[in-house]
C-alpha cells in the first residue's frame, strides 16, 4: 500500500519554477543522501512544473521533456534519482494546460499515464489549471487514479485541486494518496498560519492511504527561491514544522536542500516530530482549546497509548496556551495524566495532569510527547 504514513521528500516548485534542469535535480538527490535527508525519510524527489516542451510531439501525441532543461531525456534523470536510493516524482495538470502553461494531461490521461511510467516515475502530483468549464472536477481527478492503475507502475498519485469541489470529500475514493486542501503557500508566517488552520475542520479527512496536503514547506527559504513573500525567522519555521508533523501532512521540502542551514536541517529531521508526522494509526490532530484564541492546544493520539500535545501561538503577542485533560478525554476523577517529554529539547516536564498552561512567545509553539501516568 502506497502512502501508509504521510508522504516525505522534495519537490522543485518553492525554490526553483521554471529555473529545473538535470543538474539541478541531480545536485538535489545527491544532497538529499549527503545531508541525511533519505536516512530521515525524505524519500521522493518530485519535478514541479515547467519540465516539458510547449507543445506535445505532433507524432506520438506525447508530453516531451525540454530538451534544453533535460538534455538526456526524463529516463536518465528518473535512473541517477533512483540509484541514489530515492524515488522519483512528476508533475502534470488535469487541464488541457499546466498552471504556467505547458501540456495539460486533460483527455490524454491514460497515454500520459504510460509516458511518466515509462520514465520510472514512483509519484505524480496532479495540478487543476485549464480545466475547460464543461469537465467534472471530480472525474477528471478519477481519470488520472484510473490511468494510473493501468499503466502497470506502483504511482503515487498526489492530487492538488487547491479544496476545490469540496475535495476531502471524494478525493480518497478517486484513488489518490495525497490531496492538497489549500490554495498555494508563500513564503511567510501569515500564509502558512492560514493555510493551515484552514484544515482544522478536515484534519479526520486524512489517514492511512490518503492524506490531507497542506502545500509544500518553506522551511529554510528566508524568502528566497519561486514562490516569494517575507520570508520567516527560524521560530516560525519551527512552529511550520511542527504544525504540518502534528497535523499528519505530507512533508515535501521546498527549500533548497543544497543550501539549507544546519539548524534548519535539524528541524526537518527532528526525530520526535517525524515520529508525531509518521506515527503508523495516522489519527488526526484535534483542537483541545484555544478555538477562540490566538493561543491554541491540539492533540493527537499516537500509537502505543501515547499523545502528542502542541501549544501553537499564532498571534502576535507572547501568550500562555491551555487544556483541561478532561477535554481530551483524560478525566481527573481516573488519577491520570500525562508525563510530558519535550520533543524539541528531549527533556521531561513530568507528569502533568487536569489543567496545563503553558507560556509560548509570538509565532512559537511547543510540543510534548506524553504517556498516560499518574
Ligand atoms: C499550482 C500549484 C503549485 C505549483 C504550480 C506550478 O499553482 O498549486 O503547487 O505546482 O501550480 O505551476
Amino acid at each position: 500500500m502506497l502512502s501508509k504514513t504521510p508522504p516525505m521528500g522534495f519537490n522543485t516548485w518553492n525554490t526553483f519554477g521554471r529555473n529545473i534542469n538535470e543538474q539541478v535535480i541531480k545536485e538535489t538527490a545527491d544532497a538529499m543522501v549527503e545531508k541525511g535527508l533519505l536516512d530521515a525519510g525524505y524519500e521522493y524527489l518530485v519535478i514541479d512544473d515547467c519540465w516539458s516542451e510547449r507543445e506535445r510531439d505532433p507524432e506520438t501525441g506525447k508530453i516531451v521533456p525540454d530538451k534544453i532543461k533535460f538534455p538526456n531525456g526524463m529516463k536518465a534523470v528518473s535512473d541517477y534519482v533512483h540509484s541514489k536510493g530515492l524515488k522519483f516524482g512528476m508533475y502534470s495538470c488535469a487541464g488541457t494546460r499546466t498552471c504556467d502553461n505547458y501540456p495539460g494531461s486533460y483527455d490524454h490521461e491514460f497515454l500520459d499515464a504510460q509516458t511518466f511510467a515509462e520514465y520510472g516515475a514512483d509519484f505524480l502530483k496532479y495540478d487543476f489549471c485549464f480545466k475547460p468549464v464543461s469537465a467534472d472536477g471530480p472525474n477528471l481527478y478519477r481519470r488520472m487514479g484510473m490511468a494510473l492503475k493501468a499503466c502497470g507502475r506502483e504511482i503515487l498519485f498526489s492530487a492538488c485541486n487547491w479544496g476545490n469541489d469540496d475535495v476531502s470529500k471524494w478525493i480518497r475514493s478517486a484513488g489518490a494518496h495525497m490531496y492538497r486542501s489549500t490554495g498555494d503557500i508563500n513564503d511567510s508566517f501569515a500564509s502558512m498560519r492560514d493555510i493551515s488552520m484552514s484544515q482544522i475542520d478536515n484534519l479526520a479527512y486524512s489517514a492511512p492511504g490518503c492524506f490531507n496536503d497542506i502545500d509544500m514547506l518553506t522551511i529554510g527559504m528566508y524568502g528566497k527561491g519561486n514562490v516569494g513573500s517575507t520570508g520567516c525567522n527560524d521560530t516560525e519555521y519551527k512552529t511550520q514544522f511542527a504544525i504540518w508533523c502534528m497535523f499528519s501532512a505530507p512533508l515535501m521540502l521546498g527549500g533548497d536542500i543544497r543550501t539549507l542551514s544546519d539548524d534548519m536541517l535539524a528541524l526537518v529531521k527532528n526525530k520526535n516530530l517525524i515520529r508525531i508526522n509518521q506515527d503508523e494509526e495516522g489519527r488526526p490532530a484535534f483542537l483541545a482549546n484555544g478555538a477562540n484564541s490566538k493561543c491554541k492546544a491540539f492533540a493527537k493520539l499516537l500509537s502505543n497509548n501515547e499523545v502528542a500535545i502542541m501549544f501553537v501561538n499564532i498571534g502576535e503577542d507572547d501568550d500562555s496556551c491551555n487544556f483541561y485533560f478532561e477535554d481530551i478525554g483524560i478525566t481527573a476523577s481516573s488519577g491520570f495524566g500525562l508525563e510530558l517529554t519535550d520533543a524539541f529539547t528531549n527533556e521531561s516536564i513530568g507528569v502533568k495532569k487536569e489543567f496545563m498552561r503553558f507560556p509560548v512567545k509570538a509565532h512559537d509553539c511547543a510540543v510534548f510527547i506524553g504517556k498516560l501516568a499518574k
